[in-house]
């Protein structure tokens, strides 16, 4: 037996073949065992997502829940609900929801007692969450480089009829209603109806316009009427819509449903536009990098009459630019603002903003007790680096 096994081992053709083989098994064995671990893996998924189906089928065959109001919260823990046919109950609350509940509130109702179970979301969350409200932004014209004729403009046509709306009335103009600003991304159309809205000490409303119809399926054309509202009561305000394409491109001929929800918040907007006075408070600011695509309907007489371009900054612009950005920061004597100005021609604001930010990183990465042009030209660097992938990202070069 010991024989023939060292014989086996010591060599011959016996050997090597049988060696092969046990090497061929462990090579299955290996393959064997990925695979086992490939089909746990697979399992443990199914059994999430059963898991995962499983509630939500509970969830959905759940009895449906009543809609009510809170009319009192009683100190026993128990409310008086109406329910949407007018009638009031006096009803047991779920303790949880207890410490919330609050009257005027509408709540989810339990349909076999009426017991309160849960506490909707209200309706003026929407509103907040649709509208972005400062009360006086803090950006004044100061802040913004190298726009000196559009600022000239914009408070021509926005500012004055705000801040001396007698002066126009006296003579009997009426002043434009609506200021388009078009132009490339980051080139500070946001930055600039900001500056106007302080200027004016207005209440600045904010809503982007593919929000209104992407994020607030629906809602859209009633968030516009909402947002006018709201406009008048807080004037003197100013509304700003950005990305105004989102709900103003020119329709197509065959309208999908998401494409009539565009339609019903253009027809509102369009609606609102007209129904509006100037003179009273509210300056309605929209922005676009689109405006070859707008309804001609938006910009007729009497809607955005007055479309203002916002051009990328030429080298004047950018040097401007570069000193706004700077102006609080702790820069080398020796740094050539000129300089980056004509090394960063087809930037916009927010590139140069980019890259004086970068610029700081570096330099605290680099225990720089100033930024330094290095620290600048090298930031430049990155985020040109860091500009063309996103490019090649947004526009694909195929085959
Ligand atoms: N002219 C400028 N002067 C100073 N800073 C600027 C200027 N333009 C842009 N910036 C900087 O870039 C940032 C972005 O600008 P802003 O949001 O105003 O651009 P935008 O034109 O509204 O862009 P978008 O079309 O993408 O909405 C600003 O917060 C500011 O830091
Ligand atoms: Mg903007």
């Amino acid at each position: 037996m010991v024989e023939s096994e060292s014989e086996r081992r010591n060599g011959g053709s016996d050997t090597s073949s049988l060696e092969e083989y046990l090497y061929r098994l462990q090579k299955e064995l290996q393959a064997l065992r990925n695979e086992r671990a490939r089909l746990e893996s697979h399992t443990f998924l199914l059994q999430k997502k059963y898991i995962e189906l499983k509630r939500e089928y509970d969830r959905l065959i759940q009895p449906p829940l009543m809609v009510g109001t809170v009319v009192d919260v009683l100190p026993d823990g128990r409310a008086v609900v109406k329910n949407s046919n007018g009638v009031t109950f006096l009803v047991n609350v779920l303790s949880s929801v207890y410490p919330r509940l609050r009257p005027g509130q509408q709540v989810a109702l339990s349909q076999q007692t009426l017991a309160v179970v849960g506490i909707l979301p209200e309706q003026k969350d929407e509103r907040v969450k649709a509208f972005e409200v400062i009360e006086r932004p803090n950006v004044s014209y100061k802040d913004i480089g190298g726009l000196e004729d559009v600022i000239q403009e914009v408070r021509e046509v926005v500012e004055l009829p705000l801040k001396e709306p007698e002066r126009f009335k006296r003579l009997g103009i009426e002043p434009p209603k609506g200021v388009l600003l078009y132009g490339p991304p980051g080139t500070g159309k946001t930055l600039l109806a900001k500056a106007v809205a302080h200027e004016t000490n207005a209440t600045f409303i904010h809503v982007v316009g593919s929000e209104l119809v992407r994020k607030f399926i629906g809602e859209g054309a009633k968030l516009v009427r909402d947002l006018f509202k709201m406009a008048r009561e807080k004037a003197p305000a100013i509304v700003f819509i950005d990305e105004i394409d989102a709900i103003g491109a020119v329709r197509t001929e065959t309208l999908t449903g998401g494409d009539r929800e565009v339609q019903r918040t253009l027809v509102q907007l369009l609606a609102e536009l007209d129904g509006f006075r100037p003179l009273e408070g509210v300056a309605i600011i929209a922005a676009t990098n689109r405006p070859d695509i707008l309804d001609p309907a938006l910009l007729r007489p009497g809607r955005f009459d007055r479309i203002i371009e916002v051009p990328l900054p030429d080298e004047g612009a950018r040097f401007e630019i570069l000193k706004v950005l700077t102006r609080k920061l702790k820069l080398s004597k020796k740094v050539d603002l000129k300089k980056i100005a004509k090394l960063t021609e087809g930037m916009s604001g927010a590139d140069l903003k980019a890259v004086i930010t970068e610029a700081g990183m570096l330099a605290i990465r680099r225990n720089h007790r100033t930024i330094t042009e290095t620290d600048i030209l090298d930031a430049l660097e990155k985020v040109r680096a860091k500009k063309g992938k996103k490019q090649a990202m947004e526009y694909p070069i195929y085959g």
